[in-house]
């Protein structure tokens, strides 16, 4: 046996074609500002992919390329100017931030009608609440398309995620709640994690740990998401080792083309999605 591969690029693929097809039907197109401060290599080639993929499906980006050594006063000026702007419908600001800013404050001076990345309290809240956000975070928005694509019921199963970030875990987590899932999420100080893991019909992993979870972590016909980036001997690799999981899993995202093509084309979508929103607010 062996899983079935969850292709994230051929999703998304199908997603940015559509998104393509409604933009040209617009009066106006989408705009995204970009938010980056300093030189951080993995945020400059996310964000030179973010611009690529936005471009090719008539989707506008300014970049605000700010120095290391910006201040968090001219930050928060600029996102002030960016809310103000009615030329501007999505705001994103690259993560991580250097150590002298404070993510919280600056995500949370984001107007929420225009937070792209569904960080905001307002949006975070929301999903929290089992209500509608205007804008949910993208990466866990595209797992969720994934899983579902393998199994469109979710209620009842038991998901463990690895990793309690802002980013991913915690909205996940959330996502997978009002789905009807049980959930649990693991961390650094979690015992015994493969007692948990092992009880997961879905399990993602999302800790930045290249190939942290082998077949032993694993149920059988389980399913696999893989979060994971990491560079080992100048290639890419998840936090799953692939080759070790195959055979026993049911299905699987592959490292790169799984989730990384995801996390791209539902950016797109909520800053399509923000135009309509606003248009609707005038
Ligand atoms: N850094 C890693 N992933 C993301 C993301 O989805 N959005 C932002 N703003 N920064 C990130």
């Amino acid at each position: 046996m062996t899983a079935q591969l969850i292709d994230g690029k051929q999703i998304a693929t199908q997603i940015r074609t559509a998104l393509k097809q409604q933009i040209a039907h617009l009066s106006q197109v989408p705009h995204l500002a970009i938010v980056l401060v300093g030189n951080d290599d993995s945020s400059l080639i996310y964000v030179h992919n973010k611009q690529k993929a936005a471009a090719e499906i008539g989707l506008k980006t300014t970049l605000f390329h700010l120095p290391e050594n910006t201040s968090e006063s001219e930050l928060l000026d600029l996102i002030e100017c960016s809310n103000q702007d009615t030329s501007i419908n999505g705001i994103i600001v690259q993560l991580p931030l250097p150590s002298h800013l404070n993510t919280h404050r600056v995500i949370n001076s984001i107007s929420p009608l225009k937070d792209v990345d569904g960080f905001h309290p307002y949006n975070t809240g929301m999903l929290q609440n089992n209500e509608k956000p205007y804008f949910i975070a993208a990466t866990p928005l595209g797992i969720m398309k994934l899983v579902q694509s393998v199994c469109p019921n979710l209620s009842g199963k038991n998901v463990v995620i690895i990793g309690a970030s802002l980013i991913v875990g915690r909205p996940l987590a959330t996502l997978m709640l009002n789905q009807e899932c049980t959930v649990t999420i693991t961390h650094i100080h979690t015992k015994n994690i493969k007692e948990l893991t092992r009880k997961a019909d879905i399990l993602v992993a999302a800790c930045g740990v290249a190939k942290l979870v082998n077949a032993d972590w694993i149920k059988p016909d389980s399913i696999l998401i893989d979060v994971g980036i990491n560079r080992e001997n100048g290639k890419i690799c998840g936090d799953i080792d692939f080759a070790d999981v195959v055979a026993k899993a049911a299905a699987i995202t592959p490292v790169p083309g799984g989730v990384g093509p995801m996390t791209i084309a539902m950016l797109l979508q909520n800053t399509y999605n923000a135009l309509l929103l606003q248009q609707q607010n005038l």
